[in-house]
């Protein structure tokens, strides 16, 4: 399959699975916001661990560092992201509540398996406890292993549960309010970028860049993984909004590095997308790392 395409084939087996069950769906459920309930399942397989964008990502960028990720999803990469590499805290934000409960349900588990001394991968493949929205994707990752790699200031140990350092808040990130209090070392926005812009249009997109910029502290990291524009056509129909704003539409994403360095004041970028491999067909996206 095309790499285009994946977006819209997930968004069309959505669309199936909604036709086969009409009295129980409603048309938010087409996605219009990326806001796929079964994400991972489609993206990732089994393991998150498998997930080869996080394999790019230094230890550094977000280890005793105030993390964000915006748009979260259901909250695994979120959570993935604490445990693995021990940040001081991670907020993930997302427009769509369901996948707000989603995540704090995630969360939950996670720390009730932390507390019962369970690695996540065993509960996953016993099927326990498994969220009845048949994502089988978990939290992959073996919890002593992984915490292990942690310094020994930055370990999750017992005193500091995934609570502490782990929330989520549902938020329209274009719309929202900045608070001039918030601030982070390292931003992460993955797969996001295509929503906003086919809803919010230029300006949407620009308001994204400008806000990440504001949030970040100086010498700060924003991650960006965004959809190439041959994708954009399969989801430019999903509501009238987004079919007037992809007419509209004239920062095309090979432009957004230009955009983030020349335009938002970024002062360098590394390309990770070299280091990428085994990414499920239609999910190879370039991910670059901006510092300000
Ligand atoms: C395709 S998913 C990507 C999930 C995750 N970042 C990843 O790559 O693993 C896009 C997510 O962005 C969220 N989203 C879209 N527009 C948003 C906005 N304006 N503010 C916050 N979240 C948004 C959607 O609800 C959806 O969960």
């Amino acid at each position: 399959m095309a790499a285009s395409e994946m977006e819209g084939e997930v968004a069309g087996k959505e669309r199936e699975q909604a036709e086969k069950k009409p009295r129980k769906r409603n048309r938010q459920e087409f996605a219009p916001f990326g806001n796929y309930r079964c994400y991972y399942g489609y993206r990732v397989g089994q393991e998150l661990d498998e997930d080869p964008r996080l394999k790019v990502l230094k230890r550094e960028w977000f280890e005793g560092k105030d993390c964000l990720d915006i748009g979260c999803n259901n909250g695994l990469v979120t959570i993935y992201m604490a445990k693995r590499f021990c940040c001081r805290s991670i907020l993930g934000i997302d427009i769509d509540s369901n996948r707000i409960e989603d995540a704090h349900w995630h969360l939950r588990k996670t720390v009730r398996m932390q507390c019962a001394g369970k690695s996540d991968s065993k509960t996953l493949q016993s099927g326990a406890e498994e969220r009845p929205d048949n994502d089988a994707q978990e939290l992959g990752m073996s919890k002593d292993r992984e915490t292990r790699k942690c310094t020994k200031n930055h370990s999750l140990s017992e005193k500091r549960d995934l609570f502490e350092i782990v929330s989520f808040r549902r938020e329209n990130f274009v719309l929202a309010w900045t608070d001039a209090h918030e601030s982070y070392d390292t931003i992460l926005c993955l797969s996001v970028t295509k929503w906003i812009h086919l809803n919010w249009g230029d300006e949407g997109l620009i308001t994204l860049f400008s806000k990440i910029w504001q949030l970040l502290r100086q010498g700060g990291i924003f991650i960006l993984e965004a959809q190439p524009w041959r994708s954009y056509d399969k989801n430019r129909l999903v509501s009238e909004t987004t079919a007037a704003n992809y007419d509209k539409i004239m920062y095309p994403p090979e432009d957004f590095q230009d955009i983030l360095l020349d335009k938002i004041g970024f002062r360098t970028v590394e390309d990770l997308t070299s280091g990428l491999s085994g990414t499920k067909a239609g999910f190879n996206r370039p991910v670059l790392a901006f510092r300000k």
